[in-house]
């Protein structure tokens, strides 16, 4: 069967390093790519939360800064380097050539899905 969509193939995007402690990005900021961690280790906080509160620590094979990607929004939460990190930056029209391969009811429910994670982070 003929595939829909360009192939995507993750190993032609650029790598990065942060050293620990560095900000990959801030929370508010625009977003212009999503981050696949190849080593180490990320920690997603909410610094508009006083005491800032930390979401989440991510790992190798875990992929973050997709949720500004898929709604369109500014960057939910700040992700900082707990570790020397490495990873693969997916530019905006490559993350998009991915989303472009889904089904469109696929493609709905994780706007959705986005949409009610930020709505949650925003109760806590
Ligand atoms: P984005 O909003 O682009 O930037 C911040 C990123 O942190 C977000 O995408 C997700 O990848 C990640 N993130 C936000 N909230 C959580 C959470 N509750 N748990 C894990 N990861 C999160």
């Amino acid at each position: 069967m003929a595939k829909k969509g360009p192939d995507v193939t993750l190993d032609l995007f650029d790598l990065e390093v942060y050293r620990a402690g560095r900000a990959v990005f801030g929370m508010g900021d625009d977003a212009e790519c999503a981050y696949l961690i190849r080593e180490g280790e990320v920690e997603i906080v909410n610094t508009i939360s006083v005491p800032p509160r930390k979401l989440a620590t991510l790992g190798a094979g875990e992929i973050f800064g997709e949720m500004a990607l898929i709604d369109g929004q500014t960057r939910s939460a700040a992700a900082v380097a707990l570790t020397d990190l490495t990873v693969t930056i997916i530019p905006r029209p490559g993350f998009e050539m991915l989303l472009y391969e889904l089904d469109p009811g696929v493609r709905a429910l994780m706007t959705c899905l986005v949409k009610r994670l930020r709505e949650a982070a925003a109760k806590d």
